[in-house]
């Protein structure tokens, strides 16, 4: 089969959805595959190194026009155009845009959107959020570091002694847990929120301290279980609970990091405009959240901003500055997926009765099928 690798197009996107060693795999499993000349550099991948793996360096037509397109995020309207109809497409193409799935579906595409996959056990190493929230995770406590006026770990020298560092991490899934890690071996102190109850066991054995928010009704501690492995919104009564807590642990902190999402919704408000004004000069907060609209109401997209003398960095979509490596295990995310729609002899076999299968398909000969 004809597999076409293009060079992403949407600004700020440095990922590419193929690597020599995933290419090497598609040529021995006897596909021909096909990369736009440059899609690669920003990933610090030469066409040379994709040729010496054995692909083909084409044009985007010549990429977009194979059977098989892989890609890191949705293509756009000219994109789309050049490519045939009945053709799949695999890549991060956001479930919740729904007018995007309704432009692929016109196209005839079969397209998966690889972030819908269930959070099972089969279908972890295909799991790309997670594999580019960890990234995104050590990238935020990076830029949070090269950001503050001070050390992170506590030193003792003759010039006299400088205190570690506090961090405040809000949201501990996949990205918490590696910025909790990453700030561990920094030498910082580190504290951290969540709403669902397994993250307290989670943080501890990091070494961080969990702030508890104990669940005051039946109601509070059910929805706190979230949804297959997501969390769900909180109770206001809750949420006011969690914010009192987190503004006195704010007055402290050096360094959040906001995490927190609720799929399809926009993201929880966690450090109002008060905990900010509260927040010791020269602190800094990363929102993660800034594309979801922020965890704070302050954070602007793109941008790093300094209110009431603490710095808001509003970097989006973090994995994009660790471009080879997050290019690296999305690469391997995208070729174990493959593994569910390819057959042994190479074909295409898009099995719907599979979960991982059925739950990714946005669309396919012109109908919409996501869920
Ligand atoms: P996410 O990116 O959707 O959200 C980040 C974090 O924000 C979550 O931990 C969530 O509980 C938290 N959050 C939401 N509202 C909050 C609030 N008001 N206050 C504080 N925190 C709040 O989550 P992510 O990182 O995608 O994964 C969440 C969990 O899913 C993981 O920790 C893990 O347990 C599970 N998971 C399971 C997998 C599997 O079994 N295959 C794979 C990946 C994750």
């Amino acid at each position: 089969m004809k597999i076409g690798i293009p060079a992403e197009t949407r600004p700020g996107e440095t990922r590419v959805a193929a690597t020599p060693e995933t290419i090497k795999k598609y040529v021995a499993a006897k596909h021909q595959v096909i990369v736009q000349s440059g899609a690669g550099v920003a990933a610090s991948i030469t066409d040379e190194a994709y040729q010496a793996a054995g692909a083909q360096i084409g044009s985007a037509a010549d990429a977009f026009g194979a059977e098989l397109v892989l890609k890191v995020r949705a293509p756009d309207a000219s994109e789309r155009a050049l490519m045939a109809s009945g053709s799949v497409l695999v890549g991060m193409l956001n479930p919740f845009d729904a007018d995007n799935i309704s432009a692929m579906a016109a196209t005839g595409l079969s397209a998966f959107a690889l972030e819908a996959a269930p959070r099972i056990t089969r279908a972890q190493s295909l799991d790309v959020l997670s594999s580019q929230a960890n990234i995104a995770g050590y990238k935020a406590v990076m830029l949070a570091a090269n950001t503050y006026q001070r050390f992170m770990p506590m030193l003792m020298t003759a010039a006299g002694t400088v205190k570690a560092a506090r961090v405040l991490i809000m949201g501990v899934g996949v990205a918490g847990l590696q910025a909790i890690a990453t700030a561990k071996r920094l030498g910082a102190v580190i504290e951290a929120s969540d709403v669902r109850p397994p993250v307290k066991e989670q943080v501890e054995s990091l070494g961080a301290k969990f702030i508890d928010v104990p669940y005051e009704t039946d109601e509070e501690r059910e929805i706190a279980q979230g949804v297959g492995g997501y969390a769900r919104p909180m109770p206001a009564a809750w949420m006011q609970r969690q914010a009192a807590l987190v503004h006195e642990r704010a007055k402290q902190a050096d360094i959040i990091i906001t995490t927190a999402l609720i799929p399809g919704r926009k993201a929880p408000v966690l450090i109002s405009e008060d905990t900010v004004k509260a927040m010791k000069p020269g602190s800094v907060i990363v929102d993660m959240a800034v594309e979801q609209g922020g965890n704070c109401p302050l954070s602007e997209l793109g941008k790093t901003v300094t209110k009431y003398g603490v710095h808001i960095i509003g970097e989006p979509n973090l994995a994009t500055l660790v471009a080879a490596d997050a290019s690296a295990l999305y690469a391997r995310n995208v070729q174990d997926f493959l593994k569910l729609i390819i057959d042994k002899e190479g074909g295409l076999a898009i099995n719907r009765e599979d979960e991982i299968v059925a739950a990714t398909l946005m669309c396919a000969a012109g109908e919409i099928l996501r869920k």
